[in-house]
């Protein structure tokens, strides 16, 4: 299945590219955002796109370079430039690429449709594979979902699943996990999803959405290390936005929304107020403007032509063009 983007019309008017701007897509993933916003450089500029994933940095290059090449004219004054990396590094490809900020950063957080359809990655609950769900297993500090369920004790397993899923069977999920894995380990995914499908009562197995997708959510967090790097990687986003840059987040649960939300306020608040000691001190200098208070939901025509729109969250942060 292809990844459908998602709220594209609105990221375009909010990140209102320009040709010869430096764009930056932090999280390239199937490149349909990407391909959008490198049609509005028109040939003329910087495209950064980085990904966890090494393998989604292939297939965008493979579709990248075909856009680009649309247009012909000014072909060699758009750079493009891909790595396999993690937004937080975004400052560093920069500066080794000799550009000092970005005009335009989106960030779509979290896994796409391609990683998902793949049984081999580990990330599909109905097709059969390992029991992985890393992003890139090649990078230190991480964890298989594996190891976690077959190491850490039962009530480290159910604050996980609870605390990043808001799974209510969360204590009878990890009871069952760690009684099953005393007789067998875990090693696949269908294996895995089927104790968490018999941990819900009868009447709601077969009920959507499936059983085990707030479980598999809430390990894929643990094994990425996920929200610590959320945190991290979009405050090095906000600083390094050029005079009048933007950034766009899209999240797609409440966790990650509420890390962005809350960073958006602290850079974003009025440097007046004498509390916010951060944005008044370390930020001197520099005016951040968050879009609107709430969260942009898509419209429910959207939803009903891309069902994983659905709890899609998008909020801007804009740095000021002059410093007051
Ligand atoms: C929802 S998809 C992006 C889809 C993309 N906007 C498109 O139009 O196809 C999210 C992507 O972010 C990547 N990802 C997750 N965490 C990341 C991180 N910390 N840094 C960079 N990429 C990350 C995933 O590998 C995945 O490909």
């Amino acid at each position: 299945m292809n990844h459908q983007p998602v709220m594209v019309e609105e990221i375009l008017a909010r990140l209102n590219v320009s040709p010869g701007q430096v764009i930056c897509d932090g999280t390239i993933g199937g490149a349909g955002h990407a391909s959008e916003l490198i049609r509005r450089l028109n040939g003329t500029g910087v495209f950064v796109g980085l990904d966890r994933d090494p393998d989604m940095i292939g297939r965008a290059r493979r579709r990248l370079e075909g856009v680009a090449a649309d247009h012909e004219s000014g072909r060699e004054e758009l750079r493009l430039i891909l790595k396999a990396a993690r937004y937080g590094e975004l400052p560093e490809v920069l500066a080794g690429e000799g550009l000092e900020g970005a005009d335009a950063v989106l960030l779509d957080i979290g896994i796409n449709s391609i990683q998902v359809d793949d049984p081999a990655r580990g990330f599909s609950f109905s097709r059969d594979g390992p029991l992985d769900g890393r992003y890139n297993p090649a990078e230190p500090g991480t964890r298989s979902v594996a190891d976690l369920v077959n190491i850490e004790e039962e009530r480290t397993l159910a604050r996980w699943i609870r605390d990043y899923s808001d799974e209510r069977f969360a204590g009878r999920i990890a009871r069952r996990i760690v009684e099953r894995r005393v007789k067998r380990a875990f090693e696949t995914t269908t294996e895995f999803a089927g104790v968490i499908v018999d941990c819900y009562p009868a009447n709601k197995r077969h009920k959507k959405p499936h059983p085990a997708t707030r479980t598999f959510q809430a390990l894929r967090i643990v094994a990425n290390n996920e929200l610590h790097h959320v945190e991290q990687g979009i405050r090095s986003c906000i600083e390094t936005l050029n005079p009048g840059g933007t950034l766009c987040v899209i999240s797609y649960h409440s966790g990650e929304d509420r890390i962005t939300k809350r960073l958006f306020d602290e850079y974003g608040s009025p440097k007046t107020d004498p509390t916010n000691a951060y944005s008044a001190t370390t930020f001197e200098g520099i005016d951040y403007r968050v879009e609107s208070r709430g969260a942009k939901k898509p419209t429910a025509g959207e939803v009903e032509s891309n069902p994983r729109a659905r709890s899609a969250r998008l909020r801007t942060i804009r740095r000021v063009e002059a410093s007051a």
